[in-house]
């Protein structure tokens, strides 16, 4: 990827927190040129900002609804936005920021979709506080403002100049565009670290389905189309690793930067991870076939000398072969499509398999699973935690997946 590609921000997803301070009017102009940009804008507003600025001034701008308040207003609605909403944005801006908001973020408080989504969120921050002088300079904010530094929170500091009261002094909000010029650089900056994060690092990816034959001419296979397992391939391709791809039978074009091995069978893939199985990351997302025709017929069976059924045996499940040989420096990620008890089976298989993780995909909930451009998961670690990634693009979950993966180690 050319510098001059990362430089753009087309199809940035920005999270944009307003809170309750004169300067809110100028975000009009910020949201508009994110917008102009080709950026996604999703803006939060407190209760009090909608006292300098409307929501549908800001909603009109950024053609998607403004959320103020953690809880839905149809009591029906689901209630765990902030945490969709912190794994959707790339960089969340928070302008102008109130001395009460920053001393909120800096204790951790959370009172309204703005705080929750600082708190639930895994972009970066980067803090715009403007209000007038006295507030700024006030011991109480100074110290919000040095905890968030420390929290890992970036500060744009306010400017010198004539403040709303008429006062001069520092406690301006920078203007739109330079918000704007340190927003897309900060951009740049987390796309060139993510894309070195994995340099030097071996990923192995399997994908697809397997293919078991009954004759020449038919076989048992499954829905699976391979779209997951090629972005979590290409997202680590993306990242700089080193990445082979043990691939069933599929239509998918090799992603940029990614070595295909292609297999057919259960025993191929399982040959296939076996001699790569030194990886540092592994993620075992195909769906290999649990069992295979006993014995292959040479020749087609014919419909006329009747059938009497298959004989199958099982296969080897590679995922469990690689967790018993793995050691204690290697990641594997281990995939589970499940119809019921989905958590507390794959809970069972992570233990099982000897895994550091397991994906799990509920096919009963719409928009995962088989065949479809979306997908949602739940990550189950080893260490008993569990992370839900929404609906979402299956490029947009195979980057969560590896956020999550990664930040562990970091
Ligand atoms: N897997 C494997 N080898 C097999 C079967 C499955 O490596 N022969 C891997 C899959 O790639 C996936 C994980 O095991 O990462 C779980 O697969 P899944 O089909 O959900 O579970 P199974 O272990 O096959 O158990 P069950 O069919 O009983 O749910």
């Amino acid at each position: 990827m050319s510098t001059e590609s990362l430089k753009t921000i087309t199809g940035k997803r920005i999270i944009l927190g307003v809170t309750g301070g004169i300067a809110a009017y100028k975000i009009a102009e910020l949201v508009r040129l994110f917008k102009k940009a080709g950026a996604e804008v999703q803006v939060l507003m407190t209760p009090n900002a909608e006292k300098f600025v409307t929501p549908l001034t800001l909603g009109t701008l950024s053609e998607r609804e403004i959320l103020t308040g953690i809880f839905p207003e149809n009591e029906t609605g689901s209630w765990t936005k902030h945490v969709a909403l912190g794994l959707w944005g790339d960089l969340y801006v928070i302008a102008p920021a109130t001395a009460q908001t920053m001393a909120k973020l800096a204790t951790g408080m959370v009172d309204s979709m703005l705080t929750a989504v600082a708190l639930a969120g895994r972009c970066p921050v980067l803090i715009c506080p403007a209000m007038d002088h006295d507030m700024y300079e006030h011991g109480a904010t100074q110290k919000s403002l040095s905890v968030l530094r420390d929290l890992g929170y970036e500060v744009m500091e306010a400017r010198h100049g004539e403040l709303a009261s008429g006062l001069i002094g520092l406690g301006r909000l920078p203007e739109p565009q330079e918000i704007f010029d340190r927003a897309v650089d900060k951009l740049h900056e987390i796309a060139l670290e993510r894309q070195g994060e994995l340099a030097g690092k071996k990923v192995l990816v399997s994908a697809g389905p397997t293919r078991e034959a009954i004759d020449p001419v038919r076989f048992i296979s499954n829905h699976s189309t391979g779209t997951m397992g090629y972005e979590i391939a290409a997202a680590a391709a993306r990242r700089g690793a080193d990445v082979i791809l043990v691939s069933g039978p599929t239509s998918l074009d090799v992603p940029h930067g990614v070595n295909r091995v292609d297999v057919v069978t259960a025993a191929e893939m399982f040959t296939g991870m076996k001699a790569h199985s030194s990886a540092d990351y592994t993620f075992m997302v195909a769906a290999v076939a649990d069992f295979r025709p006993t014995a292959e017929a040479d020749s087609k069976i014919k419909k006329d000398a009747g059938f009497d059924g298959i004989s199958v045996e099982p296969t080897t499940d590679i995922l469990a072969s690689l967790g018993a040989a793995k050691n204690e420096n290697q990641v594997l990620v281990g995939f589970a499509m499940e119809t019921e008890d989905a958590v507390s089976n794959a809970r069972s298989k992570l233990e099982r398999k000897n895994l550091d993780w397991i994906v799990v995909n509920d096919l009963r909930e719409p928009g995962a699973g088989f065949g479809t451009g979306t997908n949602a998961v739940t990550i189950l670690g080893r260490d008993g935690s569990e992370s839900n990634i929404p609906v979402m693009a299956k490029r947009e979950i195979a980057e969560a997946l590896l956020d999550h993966v990664l930040a562990d180690l970091r």
